[in-house]
């Protein structure tokens, strides 16, 4: 069976078998071209099921990029706007973007630009991609080091879930998209909470399609309600970037070593030090919990406090800051409440510490 959310009513988000729901959509598009963007894993691991749940012709025109964060940059979005070129892309031509959240944010973004706006659609293969990055219409580039810096809104015309393409992604990314996952249960959705709080890596690994169904249903409620709600971040959609401030600029960082950070780790370490800021200004200490289920999923990657200057620099290119000051969205005592604060580098620096001095569990 097939859910259809409907973010701001502006275009579906089918969550169920792809086989059901992409034929007939695409037949009444009509569409003058279509161009398939894969990287090489998704190209090798998705584009076969890709084709043959949707019928598509394997004579459809790919494009393969490199893998990886360190390609969402502007010279690859040069090599795809060539390809449209060479394709004779016209503005009623439809671009497919198969692939985790560096094709659906490139690949989205290269399609928004061509021609002042060709159509997009989203075919998510990542756990993080399915639950997040396919949904709102954000999209966009990273530029000197600052992650996602130049990019637009822009909606797809439809977002197509499928768990199907999870059963061959390697288990460090699965773990990252479920960063993702734990925030959505964190910021919104209790019911969601009570069914990933007692998560291990071998439970996520083994999860059924049908646990994937429920989970994805559940986190992409969430996710679709915020953007409905606020679908260019004037406000409350700011919730999403929960762990976001702290984690992308530790993400920035590690992408130019030779141990890059997955998103959704750098993601957890965020979300951890963030709270602890905000908790530690109430007196409070944040909840075993959280951090238990934080350290069974994720590496405990110690962060070196002499990384802090360049921490703190790139926190304040953070798109969410304001006259000078960097600002953190975090979640606030009830689902969907939001508390911003302002942390200052010393906070940031302690708050690392306090990951730092996490034990194993
Ligand atoms: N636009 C948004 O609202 C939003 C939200 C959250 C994150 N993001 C962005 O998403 C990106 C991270 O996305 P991601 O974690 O999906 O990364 P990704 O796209 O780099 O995918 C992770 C890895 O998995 C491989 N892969 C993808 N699907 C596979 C499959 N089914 N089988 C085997 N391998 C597969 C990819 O080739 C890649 O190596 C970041 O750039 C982040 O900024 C965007």
């Amino acid at each position: 069976m097939t859910t259809v959310f409907r973010p701001g009513d502006a275009y579906p988000v089918m969550l169920g078998d792809l086989a059901q729901t992409f034929p007939d959509w695409l037949a009444q598009r009509r569409a003058s071209g279509i161009l398939l963007l894969t990287d090489t894993n998704t190209r090798r691991h998705c584009l076969p099921l890709f084709l043959k749940a949707t019928g598509l012709s394997a004579d459809t025109p790919v494009v393969e990029i490199p893998a990886g964060e360190s390609r969402k940059n502007v010279a690859t979005c040069i090599s795809l706007w060539e390809h449209m070129l060479q394709a004779r892309l016209d503005r009623h031509a439809l671009v497919i973007n198969l692939g985790g959240g560096v094709i659906g944010d490139m690949g989205g973004f290269c399609a928004a630009t061509w021609k002042r706006g060709v159509d997009f659609v989203q075919v998510p293969t990542t756990l993080l991609s399915m639950t997040d990055a396919a949904i709102g219409g954000k999209l966009g580039i990273d530029f000197q080091q600052v992650k996602n810096t130049i990019g637009v809104f822009q909606n797809p015309a439809a977002v197509f879930v499928d768990p199907a393409f999870l059963k061959t992604l390697p288990e460090r990314e699965l773990r990252s998209g479920f960063a993702e996952v734990i925030k959505h249960a964190l910021i919104g959705a209790p019911e969601l909470w009570n069914m990933v709080r007692d998560y291990t890596p071998e439970r996520l690994s083994m999860a059924s399609s049908e646990t994937w169904l429920e989970i994805l249903r559940l986190s992409i409620a969430v996710k679709v309600r915020v953007v409905t709600e606020d679908p260019h971040e004037k406000g409350i959609r700011m919730l999403l970037n929960y762990g976001h401030t702290i984690g992308h600029a530790l993400e920035s960082y590690f992408l130019e070593t030779d141990d890059p950070l997955t998103h959704g780790e750098a993601i957890a370490i965020g979300m951890l030090t963030e709270s602890w800021i905000q908790h530690t200004r109430l007196g409070k200490d944040v909840p075993d919990e959280w951090i238990r289920l934080m350290l069974r999923i994720f590496p405990h990657n110690p962060i070196a406090s002499s990384i802090v200057p360049e921490i703190w620099h790139t926190m304040q290119q953070d798109k969410k800051n304001k006259a000078g000051s960097v600002r953190m969205a975090l979640p606030g005592k009830n689902a969907f409440d939001m508390e911003v604060l302002e942390p200052t580098e010393r906070e940031v620096e302690e708050s690392l510490g306090f990951y730092n001095g996490l034990k194993k569990v």
